[in-house]
């Protein structure tokens, strides 16, 4: 892929997803100019800023590279969301799906969950940086390929109790692949529940008829900038939800 510009022509005009963002509320180091890679800190807790802070997470981050290359705002939006609630994460099985540069499956792991990572398994340069950024957090969360709608033998092992998805809603082509993968490990493990962030385009009515399509509920939407700091929330921009789907028992399976 030529760069960031290239790959944005990629996405459908229906769907199209803001331009890669410089990672928002971190400050950036270790810059190297050939490569356009860097390491992003992510701070959580007590006023979320280098000098204050309960946890900080370090991203690798590449410009020229995919975008499961970079923290996108829908990330930063759910790892906050999940060290709030960090005691609903200790001791869960979680799985994040497109996980991509994992903050927050890696904020999961820092609060005591188990966590396994994936992204697309034909997306070899994304899972390798997932490798790279476990190995610089100190955390040995298990990494798998994992393509929506694709049914390879380790899928049949999950037993999540959370699954995670930031910013995995945007191009539609793949939503009913998304859904059956996760409608699959809903079904998998009982009381599990998928969180995710997306940006609300036009895609959000489509959702919502997979939603139901699917045999899944609505347990929670909320806007995503409610509960966020706010110097971590003016550097975002876009309407974002956070939603919580589990599997609609009123429906027969
Ligand atoms: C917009 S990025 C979001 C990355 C990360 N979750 C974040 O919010 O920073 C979408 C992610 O989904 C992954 N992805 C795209 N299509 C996929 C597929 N068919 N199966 C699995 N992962 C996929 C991409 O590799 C990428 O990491």
């Amino acid at each position: 892929m030529d760069g960031a510009a290239a790959s944005v022509s990629s996405f459908s005009n229906s769907m199209t997803p803001p331009l890669p963002p410089p990672a928002s509320g971190t400050s950036s180091s270790a810059v190297e100019q050939r490569t356009k890679t860097t390491v992003s800190h992510h701070y959580f807790g007590e006023e979320s800023t280098a000098n204050s802070h309960s946890l900080r997470v370090d991203v690798i981050e590449n410009m020229e590279e995919d975008y499961g290359m970079f923290v996108w705002p829908c990330s930063i939006i759910l790892a906050e969301y999940i060290w709030q609630q960090r005691s609903r994460f200790s001791g869960k099985n979680v799985i994040e799906l497109g996980a991509g540069t994992s903050l927050p499956g890696l904020v999961a792991a820092k609060v005591g969950a188990e966590v396994i990572l994936t992204d697309d398994l034909h997306k070899p340069e994304v899972l390798e940086n997932m490798r790279r950024i476990c190995s610089i957090n100190d955390l040995s969360c298990k990494i798998i390929g994992l393509t929506w709608g694709e049914w390879d033998a380790p899928l049949f092992e999950l037993r999540p109790h959370i699954i995670l998805g930031a910013d995995v809603f945007y191009d539609s082509t793949d939503f009913d692949n998304l859904f059956a993968t996760i409608t699959f490990l809903l079904q998998s493990s009982e009381e599990c529940v998928f969180i995710t962030t997306y940006h609300n385009r036009s895609g959000h009515h489509l959702i919502e008829f997979l939603i139901e399509k699917w045999g899944l509920k609505c347990s929670k939407l909320m806007d995503g900038f409610a509960f966020m700091p706010w110097h971590k929330a003016s550097s975002i921009q876009g309407n974002i939800q956070l939603v919580e789907i589990v599997l609609d028992d009123t429906k027969p399976l």
